[in-house]
């Protein structure tokens, strides 16, 4: 752990602060997150927070006013803050205060209170470490918890009582959590029983900061850490119940399935070192959600779950408006995904024949990459044999979408002739024959009957039309 941190709080802004502080005859302190990460030699936060023993808004003026250009200050009176941006760092200033919170909502009582009241309700004592920023001991650390000490030996735990820090703020679960993932730190039990314990208490949390949570656990290298958790503690039952809805194995007459809540878990993870993108990421969390509804035994197939995709693609618009997520384009892809989650397996699983190809990209467009990432990820078999076969199958589907693409073209696929002309050529109205004629020209394209050139279609529609008694 980093001890020289002398360095760091050397910048002009901290020398600033310091000055403002006491030309106003108040104590401040840098505190939270900026600490925790450069004690843990983490790229340090860009987000500094710092704590006045009085007005932060006043201290936020003052510093303001020491600084080139003074910069602007943004205050929020309601919460006793105000912030300013400073080259590329967001400062926020806020007065000590002791908080007590109302059963019902976490809208706080905030009183103005000591440096050690400030502490004594912040999340975690990781979370509560300060340096002073004041002239006679600049640099100070002030931890009254052994913030240092759970920083070495990897613990969160919470300052107080849990079902007191948890109770203040709910979302401190969600955090706990997020942090167990991201720091790869355990959870000391006291602190998981007591999450578990006041997990009904999540549901007065707004869906922006439950989903906000969400992303941080996603974007970790290790997701499955964080969703576990969040499975034993009876949060994801709460947050995401079409997750939990899959963690079972049912037999009848000796058939089983797989238990695919973990198999979800598993994709997640495997997607990770293939890709950053944290909507793919969503839709492997999501990818099989449509199994719970749709799972039937039948006496010659076994268990079977026909339409899943389907279905659960319509759940994600669901889930996502439930958890007040945006429903715009990356709801779209997320559905997307889900919704054409087993097309490259089955492809896979048989010949890959250059049709299926195509009619693979036809309908992926731009997404076909990302499907075949999410599809890599879903190969969790633990039979080596069957492991090998679908990994060469799908290079081999790779290696076939940058050939049929070179050859064909049909991403973002325009048929060579338009519905326009069909009818000025054959004298049409705008009908179903057009539609026909339309379809049958992308059908022979995607099944390889024709190339993807205009005389070529040109010639199949007039055969067709000739067919259907149009000439
Ligand atoms: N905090 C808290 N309870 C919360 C949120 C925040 O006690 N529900 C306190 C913690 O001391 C935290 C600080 O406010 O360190 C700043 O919060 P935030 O910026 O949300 O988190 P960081 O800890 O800075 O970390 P990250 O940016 O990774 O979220």
């Amino acid at each position: 752990m980093k001890t020289q941190y002398a360095d760091v709080l050397d910048q002009k802004i901290f020398k600033v602060v310091t000055q403002a502080a006491q030309e106003l005859q108040l104590e401040c302190y840098v505190i939270g997150g900026f600490v925790r990460d450069i004690l843990l030699e983490r790229n340090h936060k860009k987000d500094i927070d710092i704590v006045a023993v009085g007005s932060g808004i006043e201290l936020a003026l003052k510093v303001s006013s020491l600084l080139p250009h003074q910069p602007k200050v943004q205050v929020f009176k309601n919460y006793g803050t105000a912030m300013l941006r400073y080259k590329d760092m967001d400062i926020e200033f806020v007065g000590a205060r002791k908080e007590s919170y109302t059963e019902e909502s976490r809208n706080p009582l905030v009183a103005s209170g000591s440096l050690q009241d400030d502490q004594n309700r912040r999340d975690f004592t990781i979370n509560a470490l300060a340096f002073s920023l004041n002239a006679d001991n600049f640099g100070a650390l002030v931890d009254p918890f052994n913030g240092v000490a759970d920083l070495e030996a990897k613990l969160i735990r919470t300052p107080l009582d849990p079902d007191i820090t948890y109770s203040d703020d709910p979302l401190r679960m969600l955090r706990a959590i997020r942090f167990a993932t991201q720091l790869q730190f355990t959870i000391v039990p006291e602190s998981l029983e007591s999450i578990t314990r006041n997990a009904y208490r999540i549901d007065i949390i707004s869906g922006e900061r439950i989903v906000d949570e969400l992303h941080k656990i996603l974007a970790t290298s290790k997701p499955s850490t964080g969703f576990l958790l969040l499975h034993q503690t009876g949060l994801l039952e709460r947050i995401l119940p079409e997750l939990t809805a899959l963690n079972n194995v049912e037999e009848v007459e000796g058939h089983t399935h797989k238990n695919n809540f973990y198999h979800t878990l598993e994709v997640v993870d495997n997607i990770c070192p293939n890709s950053d993108d944290l909507w793919l990421r969503w839709a492997a969390l999501l990818h099989d959600i449509g199994k719970a509804p749709t799972k039937r035994f039948h006496k010659k197939q076994g268990w079977t779950f026909h339409g899943h995709e389907f279905l659960g693609g319509k759940m994600v618009k669901k889930l996502f408006a439930r958890l007040h997520m945006p429903l715009n384009q990356k709801m779209k892809f997320v559905q997307k995904m889900v919704m054409m989650s087993s097309r490259p397996i089955v492809l896979a699983q048989d010949i890959v024949t250059d049709s299926a190809v195509r009619r693979l990209i036809f309908d992926a467009g731009e997404d076909v990459e990302s499907l075949m990432t999410l599809c890599e990820a879903d190969i969790t078999t633990k039979n080596p044999k069957k492991f090998e076969k679908y990994h060469k199958n799908f290079e081999l589907v790779r290696q076939k979408i940058v050939e049929v693409e070179v050859r064909d073209q049909v991403r973002n696929f325009q048929p060579p002739i338009s519905g326009e002309e069909i009818m000025e050529v054959f004298k049409l109205k705008p009908s179903r024959e057009v539609g026909i004629l339309k379809d049958a020209v992308k059908e022979a394209i995607l099944e390889g009957e024709i190339p993807n050139e205009y005389q070529a279609a040109y010639d199949f529609v007039l055969a067709k039309a000739k067919g259907m008694g149009l000439v």
